[in-house]
Protein backbone atom coordinates (compact mmCIF):
# COMPACT_ATOMS: atom_id res chain seq x y z
CA UNK A 1 0.00 0.00 0.00
CA UNK A 2 1.04 3.59 -0.68
CA UNK A 3 2.06 5.81 1.93
CA UNK A 4 -0.63 8.25 3.24
CA UNK A 5 -0.21 12.31 3.04
CA UNK A 6 -0.82 12.09 6.77
CA UNK A 7 2.39 9.86 7.31
CA UNK A 8 4.36 11.60 5.41
CA UNK A 9 3.56 14.70 7.85
CA UNK A 10 3.66 13.02 11.13
CA UNK A 11 7.26 11.84 9.76
CA UNK A 12 8.02 16.01 8.71
CA UNK A 13 7.15 16.88 12.32
CA UNK A 14 10.19 14.80 13.69
CA UNK A 15 12.87 17.35 11.29
CA UNK A 16 13.60 20.39 13.77
CA UNK A 17 14.77 23.53 13.04
CA UNK A 18 17.61 23.64 15.28
CA UNK A 19 17.32 28.21 15.21
CA UNK A 20 13.61 28.16 15.71
CA UNK A 21 13.21 25.17 18.14
CA UNK A 22 10.55 23.93 16.48
CA UNK A 23 9.66 21.43 14.20
CA UNK A 24 9.68 22.35 10.72
CA UNK A 25 5.47 21.58 10.51
CA UNK A 26 4.90 23.50 13.45
CA UNK A 27 7.01 26.31 12.14
CA UNK A 28 5.09 26.95 8.70
CA UNK A 29 7.92 25.73 6.76
CA UNK A 30 6.61 23.03 4.89
CA UNK A 31 5.67 24.66 1.60
CA UNK A 32 3.92 21.91 -0.12
CA UNK A 33 3.22 18.13 -0.08
CA UNK A 34 2.45 15.96 -2.38
CA UNK A 35 2.00 11.93 -2.50
CA UNK A 36 0.66 10.39 -5.84
CA UNK A 37 -1.27 7.46 -5.44
CA UNK A 38 2.17 5.39 -6.55
CA UNK A 39 3.92 6.31 -3.21
CA UNK A 40 5.90 9.02 -5.28
CA UNK A 41 6.51 12.14 -2.44
CA UNK A 42 7.02 15.60 -3.25
CA UNK A 43 7.86 17.63 0.01
CA UNK A 44 9.37 21.45 -0.73
CA UNK A 45 10.53 23.02 2.18
CA UNK A 46 10.84 27.01 2.17
CA UNK A 47 13.81 28.35 3.62
CA UNK A 48 14.70 31.59 5.90
CA UNK A 49 17.74 32.64 3.78
CA UNK A 50 18.91 32.04 0.54
CA UNK A 51 21.69 29.75 0.83
CA UNK A 52 20.86 28.72 4.15
CA UNK A 53 23.22 26.27 5.66
CA UNK A 54 19.91 24.27 7.13
CA UNK A 55 18.77 23.42 3.78
CA UNK A 56 21.04 20.07 3.95
CA UNK A 57 20.00 19.20 7.57
CA UNK A 58 16.60 19.09 6.41
CA UNK A 59 17.15 17.25 3.41
CA UNK A 60 19.18 14.42 5.13
CA UNK A 61 16.74 14.44 8.11
CA UNK A 62 13.91 14.26 5.56
CA UNK A 63 15.25 11.49 3.56
CA UNK A 64 16.19 9.33 6.86
CA UNK A 65 12.53 9.62 8.38
CA UNK A 66 10.32 9.93 5.07
CA UNK A 67 12.39 7.24 3.46
CA UNK A 68 11.86 5.09 6.51
CA UNK A 69 8.19 5.04 6.05
CA UNK A 70 6.69 1.81 4.23
CA UNK A 71 4.96 2.50 0.86
CA UNK A 72 6.85 5.46 -0.52
CA UNK A 73 8.29 4.92 -3.84
CA UNK A 74 10.27 7.75 -4.82
CA UNK A 75 10.97 10.83 -2.68
CA UNK A 76 12.11 14.76 -4.14
CA UNK A 77 12.91 17.13 -1.59
CA UNK A 78 13.00 21.10 -3.12
CA UNK A 79 13.43 24.30 -1.12
CA UNK A 80 12.30 27.54 -2.13
CA UNK A 81 12.15 30.84 0.07
CA UNK A 82 10.08 32.20 2.37
CA UNK A 83 8.63 36.47 1.71
CA UNK A 84 9.52 39.08 4.23
CA UNK A 85 5.86 38.03 5.60
CA UNK A 86 5.97 34.94 5.93
CA UNK A 87 8.97 35.38 7.67
CA UNK A 88 7.64 37.43 10.21
CA UNK A 89 4.69 34.81 10.75
CA UNK A 90 7.36 31.72 11.03
CA UNK A 91 8.74 33.66 13.19
CA UNK A 92 5.86 34.45 15.85
CA UNK A 93 4.93 30.97 15.18
CA UNK A 94 8.81 29.68 16.57
CA UNK A 95 9.49 29.66 20.51
CA UNK A 96 12.03 33.17 20.43
CA UNK A 97 11.07 35.41 22.24
CA UNK A 98 11.79 39.30 21.10
CA UNK A 99 15.61 40.45 22.29
CA UNK A 100 15.52 42.97 25.06
CA UNK A 101 16.09 46.49 24.53
CA UNK A 102 18.54 48.04 26.55
CA UNK A 103 22.10 46.17 27.36
CA UNK A 104 23.28 47.53 23.93
CA UNK A 105 21.59 50.96 24.22
CA UNK A 106 24.57 53.11 24.36
CA UNK A 107 26.69 51.12 21.72
CA UNK A 108 27.31 53.43 18.82
CA UNK A 109 29.48 50.56 16.63
CA UNK A 110 29.75 46.47 16.47
CA UNK A 111 32.53 45.53 14.76
CA UNK A 112 33.28 41.76 14.28
CA UNK A 113 36.89 40.73 13.42
CA UNK A 114 36.46 37.51 11.34
CA UNK A 115 38.54 35.72 8.84
CA UNK A 116 37.37 32.18 8.21
CA UNK A 117 40.66 30.90 8.70
CA UNK A 118 42.06 30.12 11.77
CA UNK A 119 45.31 31.59 13.84
CA UNK A 120 45.50 34.69 10.97
CA UNK A 121 45.57 36.93 13.84
CA UNK A 122 41.72 37.91 14.61
CA UNK A 123 42.54 37.77 18.44
CA UNK A 124 45.46 39.65 18.60
CA UNK A 125 44.15 42.70 16.25
CA UNK A 126 41.34 42.73 18.43
CA UNK A 127 42.86 42.96 22.27
CA UNK A 128 44.89 45.41 20.13
CA UNK A 129 42.20 47.71 18.34
CA UNK A 130 40.68 47.63 21.02
CA UNK A 131 43.54 49.31 22.88
CA UNK A 132 44.64 51.78 20.14
CA UNK A 133 40.70 53.01 20.42
CA UNK A 134 40.75 53.85 24.20
CA UNK A 135 44.75 55.37 23.49
CA UNK A 136 42.84 57.36 20.85
CA UNK A 137 40.59 58.65 23.05
CA UNK A 138 37.08 56.43 22.27
CA UNK A 139 35.36 54.05 24.63
CA UNK A 140 35.84 50.15 23.75
CA UNK A 141 35.39 46.89 24.43
CA UNK A 142 36.35 43.06 23.55
CA UNK A 143 34.21 40.62 23.02
CA UNK A 144 35.11 37.66 23.04
CA UNK A 145 32.43 35.50 20.47
CA UNK A 146 35.00 32.47 20.73
CA UNK A 147 33.77 30.29 23.22
CA UNK A 148 36.13 27.29 22.73
CA UNK A 149 39.08 28.76 21.89
CA UNK A 150 38.26 32.10 23.82
CA UNK A 151 41.70 34.14 23.98
CA UNK A 152 40.89 37.69 25.01
CA UNK A 153 41.41 37.19 28.46
CA UNK A 154 45.30 36.29 28.28
CA UNK A 155 45.81 38.62 25.56
CA UNK A 156 44.69 41.61 27.41
CA UNK A 157 46.05 40.15 30.92
CA UNK A 158 42.27 39.94 32.70
CA UNK A 159 40.92 37.50 34.54
CA UNK A 160 38.56 36.94 37.32
CA UNK A 161 34.72 36.67 37.99
CA UNK A 162 32.40 39.48 36.97
CA UNK A 163 30.09 40.77 39.02
CA UNK A 164 26.54 41.23 38.73
CA UNK A 165 24.72 44.79 39.17
CA UNK A 166 21.03 45.41 40.16
CA UNK A 167 19.37 45.10 37.18
CA UNK A 168 20.79 41.81 36.93
CA UNK A 169 23.10 42.38 34.47
CA UNK A 170 27.09 41.61 34.20
CA UNK A 171 29.67 43.84 34.33
CA UNK A 172 32.44 43.76 32.18
CA UNK A 173 36.22 43.39 33.23
CA UNK A 174 37.68 46.40 33.07
CA UNK A 175 41.28 46.38 32.18
CA UNK A 176 44.69 48.68 30.63
CA UNK A 177 42.63 52.10 31.81
CA UNK A 178 39.58 50.94 30.34
CA UNK A 179 39.33 48.34 27.97
CA UNK A 180 35.59 46.36 28.54
CA UNK A 181 36.04 42.46 28.12
CA UNK A 182 33.89 39.63 28.43
CA UNK A 183 34.48 36.20 27.55
CA UNK A 184 33.43 32.55 28.43
CA UNK A 185 36.38 32.02 30.88
CA UNK A 186 35.46 34.37 33.08
CA UNK A 187 32.66 31.94 34.00
CA UNK A 188 34.63 29.13 34.03
CA UNK A 189 35.46 27.28 36.64
CA UNK A 190 39.00 26.15 35.91
CA UNK A 191 41.05 28.29 33.68
CA UNK A 192 41.86 25.07 31.22
CA UNK A 193 38.36 23.94 31.06
CA UNK A 194 37.42 22.56 27.42
CA UNK A 195 34.08 24.01 26.35
CA UNK A 196 32.24 21.81 23.70
CA UNK A 197 29.35 23.34 22.93
CA UNK A 198 26.99 22.47 20.16
CA UNK A 199 25.42 25.31 18.10
CA UNK A 200 22.33 26.12 19.46
CA UNK A 201 24.03 26.48 22.91
CA UNK A 202 26.59 29.04 21.12
CA UNK A 203 23.55 31.04 20.20
CA UNK A 204 22.52 31.16 23.18
CA UNK A 205 25.66 32.35 24.78
CA UNK A 206 26.72 35.18 22.13
CA UNK A 207 22.88 36.57 23.23
CA UNK A 208 23.77 36.65 26.76
CA UNK A 209 26.25 37.97 25.74
CA UNK A 210 25.40 40.99 24.06
CA UNK A 211 21.73 41.25 25.77
CA UNK A 212 22.64 40.68 29.51
CA UNK A 213 26.27 42.32 29.81
CA UNK A 214 25.41 45.86 31.25
CA UNK A 215 28.45 47.23 28.35
CA UNK A 216 27.16 50.96 28.79
CA UNK A 217 28.52 53.89 26.73
CA UNK A 218 30.53 52.61 23.92
CA UNK A 219 32.10 53.50 20.95
CA UNK A 220 33.33 50.53 19.76
CA UNK A 221 32.08 46.81 20.95
CA UNK A 222 34.99 45.22 18.90
CA UNK A 223 33.51 41.24 18.38
CA UNK A 224 36.20 38.53 18.17
CA UNK A 225 35.15 35.67 16.31
CA UNK A 226 35.92 32.03 16.32
CA UNK A 227 37.62 30.81 12.80
CA UNK A 228 35.17 29.48 10.38
CA UNK A 229 32.11 31.36 9.00
CA UNK A 230 28.68 30.25 9.57
CA UNK A 231 27.06 30.09 13.47
CA UNK A 232 28.61 33.06 15.02
CA UNK A 233 27.58 35.18 12.10
CA UNK A 234 24.45 34.18 11.74
CA UNK A 235 23.82 35.18 15.47
CA UNK A 236 24.94 38.14 15.25
CA UNK A 237 22.67 39.13 12.07
CA UNK A 238 19.92 38.06 13.78
CA UNK A 239 20.59 40.44 17.23
CA UNK A 240 22.63 43.48 15.53
CA UNK A 241 21.79 43.66 11.96
CA UNK A 242 23.55 47.33 12.09
CA UNK A 243 27.13 45.35 13.09
CA UNK A 244 29.85 45.42 10.63
CA UNK A 245 32.83 43.13 9.78
CA UNK A 246 36.65 44.02 9.60
CA UNK A 247 37.85 40.78 7.55
CA UNK A 248 41.33 39.18 8.55
CA UNK A 249 43.46 37.81 6.02
CA UNK A 250 47.62 37.21 5.36
CA UNK A 251 49.18 37.88 2.45
CA UNK A 252 48.81 34.57 1.37
CA UNK A 253 45.69 34.03 -1.79
CA UNK A 254 44.84 30.68 0.06
CA UNK A 255 44.14 32.67 3.33
CA UNK A 256 42.42 35.28 0.95
CA UNK A 257 40.66 33.21 -0.55
CA UNK A 258 38.86 31.70 3.10
CA UNK A 259 38.42 35.25 3.85
CA UNK A 260 36.21 36.05 1.12
CA UNK A 261 33.78 33.49 1.88
CA UNK A 262 33.74 34.85 5.46
CA UNK A 263 33.03 38.05 3.77
CA UNK A 264 30.30 36.42 1.25
CA UNK A 265 28.63 35.21 4.55
CA UNK A 266 28.35 38.67 6.10
CA UNK A 267 27.12 40.10 3.43
CA UNK A 268 24.83 37.28 2.61
CA UNK A 269 23.14 38.06 5.99
CA UNK A 270 23.20 41.77 5.00
CA UNK A 271 25.94 43.07 7.32
CA UNK A 272 28.37 45.30 5.93
CA UNK A 273 32.09 44.88 5.36
CA UNK A 274 33.80 48.00 7.25
CA UNK A 275 37.78 46.99 5.69
CA UNK A 276 40.21 44.39 5.85
CA UNK A 277 43.39 44.10 7.69
CA UNK A 278 45.99 42.27 6.12
CA UNK A 279 48.04 40.92 9.33
CA UNK A 280 51.56 39.25 9.20
CA UNK A 281 52.44 40.99 6.29
CA UNK A 282 56.40 40.90 5.96
CA UNK A 283 58.63 40.37 8.15
CA UNK A 284 61.40 43.71 9.53
CA UNK A 285 64.65 42.54 11.08
CA UNK A 286 66.07 44.82 12.48
CA UNK A 287 68.81 45.84 10.33
CA UNK A 288 65.77 47.07 7.91
CA UNK A 289 65.36 44.19 5.66
CA UNK A 290 62.16 42.51 4.81
CA UNK A 291 60.93 39.19 4.44
CA UNK A 292 57.59 38.76 3.17
CA UNK A 293 57.34 35.52 5.05
CA UNK A 294 53.40 34.87 3.85
CA UNK A 295 53.98 36.12 0.16
CA UNK A 296 52.25 39.68 -0.62
CA UNK A 297 48.89 41.50 -1.14
CA UNK A 298 46.23 39.18 -0.37
CA UNK A 299 44.96 42.19 2.08
CA UNK A 300 44.69 44.73 -1.02
CA UNK A 301 43.74 41.87 -3.47
CA UNK A 302 40.65 41.22 -1.07
CA UNK A 303 39.64 45.02 0.18
CA UNK A 304 39.78 45.28 -4.11
CA UNK A 305 37.32 42.43 -4.51
CA UNK A 306 34.75 42.93 -1.74
CA UNK A 307 35.32 47.27 -2.61
CA UNK A 308 35.85 48.15 0.82
CA UNK A 309 39.25 49.80 2.37
CA UNK A 310 42.37 48.44 3.71
CA UNK A 311 42.45 49.49 6.91
CA UNK A 312 46.20 48.43 7.73
CA UNK A 313 49.16 46.24 6.85
CA UNK A 314 50.39 44.55 10.41
CA UNK A 315 54.20 43.32 10.13
CA UNK A 316 54.87 39.84 12.09
CA UNK A 317 56.81 40.97 14.80
CA UNK A 318 57.49 38.98 17.60
CA UNK A 319 56.81 41.07 20.59
CA UNK A 320 53.27 41.24 19.06
CA UNK A 321 53.02 37.77 19.73
CA UNK A 322 55.13 37.99 23.00
CA UNK A 323 53.18 41.03 24.70
CA UNK A 324 49.65 39.30 23.48
CA UNK A 325 50.83 36.11 25.40
CA UNK A 326 51.83 38.39 28.36
CA UNK A 327 48.78 40.11 28.36
CA UNK A 328 49.59 43.40 27.97
CA UNK A 329 48.84 44.71 23.56
CA UNK A 330 51.82 45.80 22.22
CA UNK A 331 50.44 49.08 21.69
CA UNK A 332 50.30 50.29 24.95
CA UNK A 333 53.81 48.15 25.84
CA UNK A 334 55.37 49.73 22.63
CA UNK A 335 53.84 52.69 20.95
CA UNK A 336 56.48 52.99 18.47
CA UNK A 337 57.34 49.41 17.21
CA UNK A 338 56.41 48.73 13.77
CA UNK A 339 53.71 46.66 14.28
CA UNK A 340 51.83 49.37 16.99
CA UNK A 341 52.04 52.19 14.34
CA UNK A 342 50.42 49.94 11.81
CA UNK A 343 47.68 48.88 14.29
CA UNK A 344 46.70 52.35 15.16
CA UNK A 345 46.89 53.30 11.49
CA UNK A 346 44.42 50.46 11.15
CA UNK A 347 42.68 51.78 14.31
CA UNK A 348 41.89 55.37 12.54
CA UNK A 349 41.26 54.22 9.81
CA UNK A 350 38.18 51.91 11.46
CA UNK A 351 36.83 55.36 12.73
CA UNK A 352 37.24 56.49 9.53
CA UNK A 353 35.13 53.94 8.20
CA UNK A 354 32.38 54.38 10.74
CA UNK A 355 31.48 57.59 10.74
CA UNK A 356 27.61 57.59 11.53
CA UNK A 357 29.26 57.26 15.51
CA UNK A 358 26.16 58.96 17.12
CA UNK A 359 23.58 56.55 15.67
CA UNK A 360 22.80 54.67 18.84
CA UNK A 361 22.56 50.88 17.97
CA UNK A 362 19.06 49.14 18.83
CA UNK A 363 19.13 45.65 18.97
CA UNK A 364 16.78 44.75 16.37
CA UNK A 365 15.23 41.45 15.54
CA UNK A 366 16.06 39.90 12.40
CA UNK A 367 12.70 37.30 12.77
CA UNK A 368 14.69 35.71 9.27
CA UNK A 369 17.31 34.43 11.38
CA UNK A 370 16.42 32.87 14.64
CA UNK A 371 18.36 31.75 17.24
CA UNK A 372 16.54 28.83 19.72
CA UNK A 373 15.91 29.18 23.48
CA UNK A 374 16.27 27.03 26.07
CA UNK A 375 20.31 26.72 27.03
CA UNK A 376 21.31 28.75 29.61
CA UNK A 377 25.45 30.32 29.87
CA UNK A 378 26.69 28.99 33.35
CA UNK A 379 27.01 32.68 33.97
CA UNK A 380 23.23 33.07 34.48
CA UNK A 381 22.94 34.71 38.32
N1 LIG B 1 51.63 40.25 13.25
C1 LIG B 1 52.00 39.30 14.10
N2 LIG B 1 53.29 39.15 14.46
C2 LIG B 1 53.66 38.18 15.33
N3 LIG B 1 52.83 37.32 15.88
C3 LIG B 1 51.52 37.41 15.56
C4 LIG B 1 51.04 38.41 14.67
N4 LIG B 1 49.69 38.26 14.56
C5 LIG B 1 49.38 37.24 15.36
N5 LIG B 1 50.45 36.71 15.96
C6 LIG B 1 50.52 35.58 16.86
O1 LIG B 1 50.02 34.45 16.16
C7 LIG B 1 49.26 33.61 17.00
C8 LIG B 1 47.84 33.47 16.43
O2 LIG B 1 47.18 34.71 16.52
P1 LIG B 1 45.69 34.83 17.07
O3 LIG B 1 45.46 33.92 18.19
O4 LIG B 1 45.43 36.29 17.27
O5 LIG B 1 44.92 34.33 15.78
P2 LIG B 1 43.36 34.05 15.62
O6 LIG B 1 43.03 34.38 14.21
O7 LIG B 1 42.60 34.72 16.68
O8 LIG B 1 43.34 32.48 15.85
P3 LIG B 1 42.02 31.56 16.05
O9 LIG B 1 41.49 31.38 14.68
O10 LIG B 1 42.58 30.31 16.64
O11 LIG B 1 41.10 32.30 16.95
C9 LIG B 1 49.28 34.28 18.36
O12 LIG B 1 50.28 33.69 19.14
C10 LIG B 1 49.61 35.72 18.05
O13 LIG B 1 50.25 36.38 19.13
MG1 LIG C 1 41.22 33.86 18.06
Amino acid sequence: MAVTEDQVRAALRGVTDTELGTDIVDAGLVRSLSVSAGGDVHVVVSLLAPGSPAASHYERDIRERVGALAGVADLAVSFDLLSAEEKRAVSARGKRAAPPEGALAKVRNVICVGSGKGGVGKSTLTANLAAALVAEGKTAAALDADVWGYSIPRMLGVHGKPKVSENKRILPLVVHGGIKAMSIEFFLEGRDQAVVWRGPMLHKAIRQFLEDVEWGELDYLLIDLPPGTGDVSMTLAQLLPQSRFVIVTTPQPAAQQVAKRAAETARRFDLEIAGVIENMSGFVTPTGERYTIFGEGGGQTLSDELDVPLLGKIPLQEELRVSADNGTPLVLEDPDAPASQALFHAARGLIAATPQQLAVLQPAARPDIAPPSGVALPMAQ
